[in-house]
This record gives structure tokens, sequence and C-alpha cells, in this order.
């Protein structure tokens, strides 16, 4: 008996995916504290057997041993790349060597991919343009094209038998442990973390994917990562506000101190907000999970800044996250900046021209020389009243 678990999702619609309990890091950059899972579906049809999407490299003995349970690996007849990125294509060439009749299915610029990355011969690839389909026999998928979530060649698979959208990244989320949402308490906390990290840069683009799924009809959402979407209205309300940019009464605070000067000026401003009914999340950033501060970030409304100044800029900490704040591009409306400085300061000017340039509108920064006064944490708390106000005044 084999012990590894395939899942049939629909009638002749199966998981064959793996999952990577251990994996800590992704991108080189954000923190994966419940691992991840590769998810690969084969699709078997009367005619014709596709694979939709890979696995990670390392994980291709799995995905052959658990399509095996299913059909012979050399039986499948198209492999779909939604996405070129290695960990749902880079084990391609293992399955184009294993089975010399197998067609990458993929878009134009899929196409170039897999040639640059993957080393797959053009004349092993089929293009599908949008809306293009393929017949399996009594099962027909439809391929979407969905550029730039997160890379230029992104498409969407559509199985109208059953209503299964595979839209690869897209709804992903980080966590080995389940197969269903419903399966994960805080799910949602999840999704919302990932499309923070992945999705947040290509808001408008994925307000136009959305707008292309609507009049589909969609029963089940089978994303590359993490649990299947049974419940999809659930998940498809949450992309709809976060594609939006649709923010709440919330502000992220992130800071690095040297000597605690810094952070008695952080500490005033986020209790006054939080008096002022605020929600807050606050980070201090040698110690903070990067994933954490990006999940905050989906729906804050603003963000505070402390850092004091090192070699006459801003701590060089607190410049490479506020940098990736930026690059992440969240739809935070209002920002404040307090730092502490020993002689001829400079992190001010630097926070204050790096949050505008992110569209961020300065309500206010205080600069101090040294450990804060009294009269210092007076004007910090006027400071967060003021905060505080715009971000009530704000609809959304
Ligand atoms: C490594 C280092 C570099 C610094 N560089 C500068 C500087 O270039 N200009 C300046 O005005 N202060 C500089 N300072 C002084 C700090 O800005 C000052 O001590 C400040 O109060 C520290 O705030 P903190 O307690 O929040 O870390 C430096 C301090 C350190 C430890
Ligand atoms: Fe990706
Ligand atoms: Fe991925």
């Amino acid at each position: 008996m084999n012990w590894r678990n395939v899942a049939e999702l629909s009638e002749d619609v199966y998981w064959v995916g793996a999952r990577d309990w251990n994996r800590r890091l992704f991108d080189a950059l954000i923190p994966l504290p419940k691992g991840t899972t590769y998810n690969s579906y084969l699709v078997v049809g009367e005619k014709k057997n596709a694979l939709i999407d890979t696995v990670n490299p390392g994980f291709e003995k799995e995905l052959e041993a658990k399509i095996s349970q299913i059909v012979d690996p050399r039986d499948v007849d198209c492999i779909i790349m939604n996405h070129a990125e290695p960990d749902h294509a880079g084990t391609i060439p293992h399955f184009m060597h294993l089975n010399s009749k197998a067609m990458l299915v993929t878009t134009s610029r899929g196409a170039k991919m897999a040639e640059t990355f993957h080393k797959v011969p053009e004349k092993r690839i089929r293009i599908v343009s949008d809306q293009e389909t393929i017949e399996l026999g009594g099962k027909t998928l439809r391929f979407i094209e969905a550029p730039m979530l997160h890379w230029p060649e992104t498409m969407f698979t559509y199985l109208s038998q059953g209503g299964i959208l595979f839209p690869c990244d897209f709804f992903g989320s980080h966590v080995a442990k389940a197969l269903y949402d419903d399966e994960v308490e805080d799910l949602i906390v999840h999704a919302r973390r990932y499309f923070g990290e992945i999705m947040m840069p290509f808001r408008n683009m994925a307000e136009k994917a959305l707008e292309k799924i609507k009049d589909l009809e969609i029963n089940i959402i089978a994303p590359s990562h993490g649990p299947i979407h049974r419940n999809t209205q659930r998940i498809l309300k949450a992309y709809k506000r976060w594609a939006r940019g649709e923010t709440r009464q919330k502000a992220t605070i992130i800071y690095v101190t040297m000597w605690k000067s810094t952070e008695k000026m952080i500490h005033p401003i986020a209790e006054t907000l939080a008096s002022e009914d605020i929600e807050i999340a606050l980070h201090e950033l040698t110690s903070a999970d990067v994933g954490d501060i990006v999940e905050d970030l989906v729906e804050s409304r603003a963000i505070v800044l402390g850092t004091p100044t090192a070699l006459g800029g801003m701590h060089p900490v607190a410049l490479s996250a506020t940098q990736l704040v930026k690059a992440l591009r969240p739809p935070t409306k209002f920002g404040a900046v307090v730092s502490s400085y020993g002689w001829g300061g400079g992190a001010v000017r630097q926070a204050k021209e790096l949050l505008t340039s992110m569209k961020v509108e300065v309500v206010g920064a205080i600069e101090v020389k040294g450990p804060p006064s009294e009269s210092d944490v007076e004007q910090v708390i006027e400071l967060g009243k003021t905060l505080a106000r715009k971000i009530k005044n704000e609809s959304h």
C-alpha cells in the first residue's frame, strides 16, 4: 500500500502535491512559520490527462509516486504551467524527461520563461492564448491570462466541469498542515500575510484578474500553496477588499532603537493611538518577523516609523525595512516619524522623504536630541492624537 496521501477534490481531479513542513524561508526574505505546500493537481479525462503545475525541486519523486497511484506518469499528456517560478515549475524538466510525449502548456510569456529558466525546448511547448480551451474528454480546461500575479507570465486554469479554478499563487497561503480551508482556524490571517508578501505590490493587476473571473461559476479554488478553498466566497471577498486597498482604523508601528531614546517615544505614541481606539500593531525591527509586519500593513491606514540617526541617516535596519515596505506598496495613507539623534541628525529628513515617496501623508515628525524630555513626550502624545484624528476622518 502506498502511504502517500492523494486527495480527490472532485470526480477525476486529484491533489498530488507535496507538503514542505520544514521550510522556514521563502525568496530568501519571508519567514514561513507554518511551512508550506506545493500543490500540483492531476485532471484525468477520457482521452487525455493533464498535470496542473508541479512541485519545488527535491519533491519530484514524491509527485511521481502520487501520480502513479492514479495513472502512469508517462501517460500525462499536458503539463500546465500557470507560473514559471521554480517552486511550481522547477521539476518540469524531470517530467519532460520522464515522459517524452508530454507537452508543456503555457502563455507566450510563459514559453520564453520555460526556455530560459527550465530549458524546455520550444518544440515541446504549446502556447495558449487567453480564454483558449483544451479538451481532455469530458473535461475542459480554459486558460485565463492573469499577468503580473506576481510574474509577467502568470495565468489561471479553469475546469468547467465542477467549476474549479486553479489560480497558482493567487489565493494561496503558506500553511503545510491542511488540505481544505475549513481545516485551518486562522486561514484568513495566513492568506492576508501571503497576499501582503506576494500580491500587494500588484493590487491593480489583482483587481483586473478578479474582474475577469467574476462571472465564472467557481465552486472550488485550488491554489498552489496552502489549503484549497471550498468556502470560495470568503477568500474572494477578502481579496476584493485587499486588492482595492481598503484600510481599517489601524496603525502599524515599526521601530529600532540603540539606546532606547526612540523607544521612549514609540511607546507613548502607541498607547495614545490605542487610547483613541485605533488598532495598533507594534514591531521592533531587529526581532520582528517581516511576514507579520506585511500582514499588518495590508489593512493599516497609518504607519509610524521610529528610528535614531546612525551614521548621518536612518538606522540601517529601519532603512532596509522601510525600503521593503515601499516596494510592497501598501495602501497606507498617513505616517508619523519619531527619532532621536546625538549631534547632526539626518534620520528624520530621510524617513520623511521615503514616506512621502510612498504617497504617505506625513502628519508629523519629532526629532529629539538624546533621550526625550517630558515636554518631548507631550509633543509625541499630541502627534498620536493628530494621527488618530486623521485615521478616523478617512472613510476607508
Ligand atoms: C553607531 C552610532 C552612530 C551614530 N551616528 C550618528 C550620526 O551620524 N549623527 C547623529 O546625530 N547621531 C548619531 N548617533 C547618535 C544617536 O543618534 C543618539 O545616541 C540617539 O539618541 C540614539 O537614539 P536611540 O537611543 O533610539 O538609539 C550615532 C550613534 C551610534 C551608536
Ligand atoms: Fe510565485
Ligand atoms: Fe509559489
